[in-house]
């Protein structure tokens, strides 16, 4: 969506994969505090959005949405207030049907839901300091056609605000597989392409509810085409920090989701979380990899079902390339200089974890253990884009 926002993916910490319900004013300031504290926001995690839930289950008498008085009894505007006092940026939950999906809703025309209330929602959101709207069709039913009719309405009086917000839709709750089907990129500036994640590895599903790292990367993959700046696939919210999950393979999804040009949104308790959590939520050189201004998501270079090779063009000629072991024991994954797009004879690979750098003249591999990523930084030579459709560059490709 071309509103100016979210050039490159947006970065931040949303309340809903650890908190759910449980929010209120101050959790959210303290989570503000820590992502400051930890050094997060100067790395780019700036939107704190509060998910489902702030808000009261009626509208005021003008129709207006009143947060929960319990949860956030200094309002909405306050909170964001503070939230830019920390140099940090506001986002919220609305849904646009009568009801969020944790089903807060009253009778229409009393419902939260925005519908027929979009106008006057995203100019309460404007007057509040909203920054970035998540917006979740939370009903089963719907075609593709009613939704995108319903989410360019929001756009729309979000545009009409003057107010720069990020548009982030979820077409998938309760519905999985319509965000795959379409690119929502003339809607949205990013669009969840599947079912919620869990903080597991692999829970076996690829449209339905709960998704785990492998599942989505299974779904979202095949979008890459459709990515680009102001326009993003979204595998949902990080999982990283929330247990059920080894090192390695919470090191995988970090990868994975930075080479995807995936938002990087944070779900842990960043007040809590343990130093290899901080490692990786703060790895520098993958966040560079994520932020890249060409924008563009890493394409499948090959995928033989244990060894999957991700490659993402970058804005100085590098690419970087994830080599991901799939399988359940260690193995070599390989792939060469010119099966990611690089010319040339000599090349220096720039492991995106350790630093360590070596030379090559056209092979790349690495030892990488189960379900574990490596990614390399591969600089020297030239760049010849391939002549498949996920390597083209976005002006090259269908385009909007
Ligand atoms: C849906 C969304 C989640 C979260 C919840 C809130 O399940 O996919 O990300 O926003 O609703 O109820």
């Amino acid at each position: 969506l071309n509103n100016g926002v979210a050039r490159t993916p947006p970065m931040g910490w949303n309340s809903w994969n650890t908190f759910g319900c449980n929010i209120n004013e101050t959790l959210i300031r303290q989570m503000a505090d820590a992502i400051v504290n930890s050094g997060m926001r100067d790395l780019g995690y700036k939107y704190v959005v509060v998910d489902d839930c702030w808000m009261n289950s009626t509208r005021d008498a003008q129709g207006n949405l009143q947060a929960s008085p319990s949860r956030f009894p200094s309002g909405m505007k306050a909170l964001g207030d503070y939230l830019h006092s920390r140099g940090l940026l506001f986002g919220i939950y609305q849904a646009p049907l009568d009801r969020t999906c944790a089903q807060y809703f009253g009778a229409y025309p009393g419902a939260t839901g925005a519908q027929g209330h979009e106008v006057q929602d995203a100019r309460q959101f404007a007057a509040w300091g909203v920054d970035y709207l998540k917006y979740d069709w939370c009903s089963p039913s719907g075609t593709i056609d009613e939704q995108v009719a319903r989410f360019a309405v929001m756009r729309d009086a979000l545009a009409a605000t003057g107010r720069p917000i990020l548009y982030s839709i979820n077409p998938n709750s309760i519905h999985a597989k319509t965000g795959p089907l379409r690119n929502w990129g003339d809607v949205a500036n990013i669009w969840r392409t599947t079912e919620d994640i869990t903080n597991a590895w692999n829970t076996g599903q690829t449209n339905g509810y709960p998704m785990g790292i492998q599942n989505i990367v299974d779904v979202n993959v095949p979008l890459a085409h459709y990515a680009g700046p102001g326009a993003f696939n979204d595998p949902d919210m990080m999982e990283v920090g929330r247990g059920g999950m080894t090192d390695t393979e919470m090191r995988s999804h970090f990868a994975l989701w930075a080479i995807m040009a995936a938002p990087l949104v944070a779900g842990n308790d960043i007040r809590s979380m343990d130093a290899a959590t901080q490692t990786i939520l703060k790895a520098q050189n993958l966040i560079a990899i994520n932020q890249d201004p060409l924008g563009l998501q890493a394409a499948q270079v090959s995928n033989d079902g244990t060894r999957r090779v991700l490659a993402k063009r970058l804005g100085n000629g590098d690419v970087a390339v994830a080599l991901f072991n799939q399988g359940s024991t260690s193995t070599t994954v390989t792939t060469t200089a010119a099966a990611i797009g690089k010319s040339g004879t000599s090349f220096t690979l720039r492991d995106a974890w350790t630093n360590a750098t070596s030379t090559t003249s056209g092979s790349i591999s690495a030892s990488v253990p189960a379900h574990g990523t490596v990614v390399y930084r591969v600089s020297g030579g030239g760049t010849t884009p391939p002549p498949t459709t996920a390597f083209r560059l976005r002006s090259e490709s269908s385009g909007r």
